[in-house]
């Protein structure tokens, strides 16, 4: 009969009796380290030091609801379109930066007083528990229970009002912002919205639009184009004369406006209906399309200039530019919109026509 070693019978092997795999067979034996000796907390020894340590808790409670009512500040009273100018970023939403500082501050709070709860004031005992089989025991399912219904006593939280009243406080309160995100900031369908975009004109204090031809700039120089700075190959970031310098609503517009544009030679162009209008509706070679996919408004940026097929970097919609921009992969369902363009007394390139259908995605029904 041979014999077998313990882990061939699954005998369970006494720590200080192993071996090291891949020593070559030779045990290596080793003594079982136990645990360092215990170092009660200056919370376990002194009641004034618990009380401090309660303060410390309490104030980094105390910072998650100062947190969430910036949230609230600025949610209700800070216009999103308010800009700030942040080093490395730019202009960006004032609105944005205390949102996700509160929301930070709100969260951070929480999560550091309770680590500081649970290392300061939470039982301090180590304990060694040996491996057994899966299922407890009834004994140490009782004590399991009990331990759990002792758990707010042992814990303190009982004992601590200040610091039960301001976690309260803090929990309580940082379920408004979740709230607010999940059922106020849902905003209107974008359906009408997406059909009028600042290439239709000027708009006046009574909201109307007055048909206006706007010159095509670059972004974010801010400069105007002409056809002969356009070469074969080329491709320009456009935004509509005068929206750089809008006070308000400037991003909400530019989301919409921004174009993307570029020269083929006239003979690329198919010769299909899309291909055909794509070439009437620019100017020598010169296209312009909308830079918001069709499929759920990421900017197209990448123009491949020897297939003239333009790609969204979200989802690998591509579009021929050759054929009025029509969808030849991806999830898109429609081509990108066309902004009919043309040049001024100066030769400055200028938009002829505004959009003729909404950019973006078509995931509402558009002709409603
Ligand atoms: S947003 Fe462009 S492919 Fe999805």
């Amino acid at each position: 009969m041979s014999e077998h070693s313990p882990h061939e019978t699954g005998t369970p092997v006494p720590l200080d009796q192993g071996h090291v795999e891949g020593t070559g067979g030779i045990p290596e034996r080793f003594a079982n380290p136990g645990l360092p000796p215990h170092v009660p907390r200056a919370s376990d020894l002194s009641e004034a030091a618990a009380d401090r340590a309660e303060k410390q808790v309490a104030g980094l409670f105390t910072l998650s609801i100062l947190g969430t009512l910036l949230f609230l500040v600025a949610y209700f009273m800070v216009d999103v379109q308010t800009l700030t100018f942040v080093p490395g970023l730019g202009d960006v939403s004032l609105s944005n930066i205390l949102l996700g500082l509160g929301l930070s501050l709100g969260l951070l709070g929480i999560g550091l007083g309770a680590v500081h709860w649970a290392k300061t004031l939470m039982p301090d005992e180590e304990s060694v528990e040996m491996r057994h089989p899966m299922r407890s025991s009834d004994e140490a399912r009782e004590e399991f229970v009990a331990t759990m219904a002792g758990g707010a006593e042992s814990s303190q939280i009982t004992r601590r009002p200040l610091m039960k009243a301001t976690l309260g406080g803090a929990l309580g309160l940082f379920s408004l912002p979740l709230l607010l995100q999940l059922v106020g900031s849902l905003g209107p369908l974008p359906k009408n919205d997406l059909s009028v975009t600042y290439w239709n004109g000027k708009k006046g204090e009574d909201g109307h639009w007055t048909a206006h031809k706007w010159r095509l700039v670059r972004d974010p120089e801010n400069t105007p184009v002409k056809a002969e700075d356009v070469t074969i190959g080329s491709v320009f970031h456009i935004l509509p004369e005068g929206l750089l310098d809008m006070e308000h609503h400037r991003l909400e517009e530019k989301g919409k406006a921004a174009v993307l544009l570029m020269r083929l030679n006239p003979d690329d162009f198919q010769d299909t209906p899309g291909g055909r209008k794509a070439r009437d509706w620019g100017y020598q070679g010169i296209v312009a399309y909308s830079k918001i996919c069709t499929h759920v408004g990421c900017p197209v940026g990448l123009y491949e200039q020897t297939t003239h097929h333009l790609l969204c970097p979200c989802h690998q919609s591509t579009f021929d530019v050759t054929d009025d921009c029509k969808v030849i992969f991806g999830p898109a369902k429609r081509p990108l919109p066309q902004l009919k363009i043309t040049v001024d007394d100066e030769g400055y390139l200028i938009a002829d026509q505004p959009f003729q259908e909404p950019v973006g995605p078509s995931f509402w029904e558009r002709e409603s």
